[in-house]
Order: C-alpha cells, then structure tokens, then sequence
C-alpha cells in the first residue's frame, strides 16, 4: 500500500511499494530519485516538485492536519 506522510511544517513524504509514475500536466513523467520521495509543500523549492529542504530556511509553518484542531505532537 503507498503511504502519503504530510511532515509537520515539512514535505509530503511518498512512500510506495512498487514503482509510481510522476507526471506532469503534459503527461511527461519526472524521474524518481528514490523511494520514499518527498514532495514540495512550501512552494519553494528550487526542485519542484521534489522538496530540497528549502522549508526549513524559511521557517515554512504548516497549518493543515489530518484532524483539525487536534493536539499537535512531535515530528518524527
Ligand atoms: S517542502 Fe521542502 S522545499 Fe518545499
């Protein structure tokens, strides 16, 4: 089963069991560069759609949780 892990202030981590497709609006297909991959939440990455780390130089603050209002716990 793929897991889509949303990090606290961080990327969508991609994890999937078999080989997934990325592709874009052309239908062209970007390449993986490993499993899992994490994917741009911030918007600012200079490797869209992949995430480079670039959320935590801008102190990117997350406000979505699966359950709203919940308590927030420690990112693993
Ligand atoms: S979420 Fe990491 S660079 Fe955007």
């Amino acid at each position: 089963m793929a897991t889509i892990k949303v990090r606290q202030n961080g990327p969508y981590l991609v994890d999937v069991p078999e080989d997934v497709k990325l592709i874009d609006w052309n239908g062209n297909e970007y390449v993986i560069p490993r499993r899992p991959f994490a994917l741009c939440r911030c918007g600012a990455s200079k490797n869209k759609p992949f995430c480079d780390k670039t959320h935590s130089e801008i102190g990117f603050q997350a406000a979505e949780a699966a359950v709203p209002g919940s308590e927030d716990k420690p990112a693993q």
